[in-house]
């Protein structure tokens, strides 16, 4: 997408002092920049309490454009150049009368940089802000569409339960229509998530098999090898459910599940995705118990180093009983899929970072070579969201000689391998332009993140009403409790395991 294409904007990020400005949101902008993405008459307005001046937030920018930047090397010039549409304004976000600032300055910067009227406002706040910062924005008509574009883009957490989620999204739709609001889910913006589509509907030969009567099962995996961090305030009033199944995860499984749209617009491809949301299977007490399984790390030592247990992390409770690794068995009850059980999976502190779909086909109706030959039953199409990226595909193939003899053989596509001739702009920059062309494909509309919270809050309100529900401990640097592998049901089935258990030993212990 070049720039000619894009209406003039000002970008308006609220939280501009914060990590997500300075790791993601800048460099990506940057990014566009670099890319000639960006239109002609552009401008950026951070917002928040802490004081700045235009000149020292440029500074601060700068660094963080130095460090996290995927074009990092750029010239001091054209870093400069850049900075040079970037301004600070500091006010007191809770406090509505502030607002008139807001628009005060947006004004003057409609004049200076001729941004013509067009606003993304980029909520990169605590949540608790998520309702308050549109409605102050309204207040000052900033919510109102004329010849010009107003839009909101909302970080996750958005909501914390069903009930949370349906209020957030009212108050947004008391003062803005449903296709102003653009609520991001950065696995989106991942390029072999938006490959699922082309995979899946531009080519003949996958689309026939993606069913009930070819797939045995789909596993979805998103591990990451570091712990809480410094977010263990916020974690531990979340959990795996909360943080990554009912946003990113299922977002990949509505992907993967869905019918063919009817075109390749953002109403159509939404309302698939939607559909396959309701016929989710709603998740009563005994499947908790059955289907569900929750751990949290324990302290362990990674070759040769202790590495923390979740509950000595700082802003964890020490009795915490927060989920960090979350594994369940879902069904999705349509003609696609009836009896075919999806898998996920997610946890923190497990070998490596890594996140997949694996597509496990049957097997083939019959067996023609002897028992003695090596077949595997199990072909497989793994599509690598992260890192990596790419797709392949596991097949069984005669090893050169006499007889039968078989081996496992992976055709496999890597992104990397095109990176000398296409740019693989990162998840944020994707999305950031997608808003900008006003293309809300990718994000989130609202009555699917009301469906997504409907199957997760009875996993909620078991977990409150049973708080002795089984937790199971797993070290630090191992693939979560062991009692996970039994999620998985049938003969030779098993999770993938892309790497091994980094920790001395892969004990089972309950909390
Ligand atoms: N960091 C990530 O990788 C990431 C990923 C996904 C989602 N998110 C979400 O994005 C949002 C921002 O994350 P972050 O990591 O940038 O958080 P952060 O570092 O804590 O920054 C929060 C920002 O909000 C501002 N703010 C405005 N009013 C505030 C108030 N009343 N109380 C506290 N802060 C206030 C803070 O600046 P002042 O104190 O100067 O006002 C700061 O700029 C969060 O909702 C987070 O869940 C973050």
């Amino acid at each position: 997408m070049k720039s000619k294409d894009i209406k003039d904007l000002a970008l308006i990020i609220f939280g501009a002092s914060g990590d997500l400005t300075y790791r993601k949101l800048i460099p990506a902008v940057f990014d566009l920049y670099k890319q000639k993405s960006l239109p002609a008459n552009f401008a950026v307005l951070g917002v928040a309490r802490t004081s700045f001046t235009d000149d020292s937030f440029r500074e601060k920018m700068k660094e963080g454009i130095r460090q996290f930047a995927t074009a990092k090397d750029a010239l001091d010039g054209e870093l400069n150049e850049f900075c040079q549409k970037l301004h600070y304004l500091s006010i007191n976000t809770e406090k509505e009368g502030d607002y008139a600032k807001v628009k005060e300055r947006l004004d003057k910067l409609d004049k200076e940089a001729d941004t013509g009227g067009n606003y993304i406002f980029y909520l990169s706040t605590p949540p608790s802000l998520y309702p308050l910062i549109p409605k102050y924005l309204a207040s000052q008509g900033l919510n109102r569409q004329g010849n010009s574009f107003r839009r909101i883009i909302i970080e996750k957490p958005f909501g914390t339960d069903l009930k949370s989620a349906i209020e957030l999204n009212s108050s947004l739709l008391e003062n803005y229509e449903e296709d102003q609001i653009y609520r991001i889910d950065h696995y989106m913006g991942k390029e072999t998530v938006q490959n699922l589509l082309v995979t899946r509907f531009a080519n003949g030969i996958y689309e026939p098999l993606w069913n009930r009567n070819y797939i045995d099962h789909i596993e979805i995996t998103a591990a990451e090898s570091i712990g809480v961090e410094n977010r263990g305030g916020y974690y531990d009033n979340s959990g795996a459910l909360r943080d990554m199944v009912q946003n990113h995860l299922l977002q990949i499984v509505g992907l993967v599940a869905m019918e063919p749209p009817m075109s390749i617009d953002s109403v159509s491809i939404r309302n698939e995705k939607l559909k396959v949301f309701q016929a989710l299977r709603p998740l009563s007490g005994e499947d908790v118990f059955k289907n569900v399984i929750r751990g949290q790390y324990t302290a362990a030592n990674i070759k040769g180093k202790y590495a923390k247990g979740y509950r000595e992390e700082k802003g964890v409770a020490p009795e915490s009983r927060t989920e960090t690794y979350l594994a369940m068995k879902l069904f999705i009850d349509n003609w696609r899929w009836g009896g075919v059980p999806f898998y996920v999976r997610t946890g923190k502190r497990l070998p490596t970072r890594v996140s997949e779909i694996v597509i496990h086909f049957k097997p083939a109706p019959q067996r023609l070579f002897p028992e003695s030959v090596n077949l595997s039953d199990d072909n497989q199409l793994i599509i690598r969201v992260q890192p990596d990226e790419g797709i392949l595909l596991k097949t069984n193939m005669k090893v050169p000689g006499s007889g039968f003899q078989t081996n496992t053989v992976n055709m496999d596509f890597h992104y990397s391998q095109l990176k000398d001739a296409y740019y693989l702009p990162e998840a944020y920059e994707r999305l950031l332009l997608d808003c900008m062309t006003g293309d809300s494909t990718l994000y989130v509309r609202g009555d699917a993140l009301e469906a997504t919270w409907k199957f997760v809050q009875p996993l909620l309100d078991f977990w409150k009403d049973n708080p002795d529900a089984p937790l199971h401990g797993y070290p630090a640097g191992s693939w979560g409790p062991n009692v996970a592998d039994d999620l998985i049901e049938g003969k030779d089935r098993h999770w993938r395991y892309p790497c091994k258990n980094l920790s001395d030993d892969g004990i089972y212990c309950e909390l």
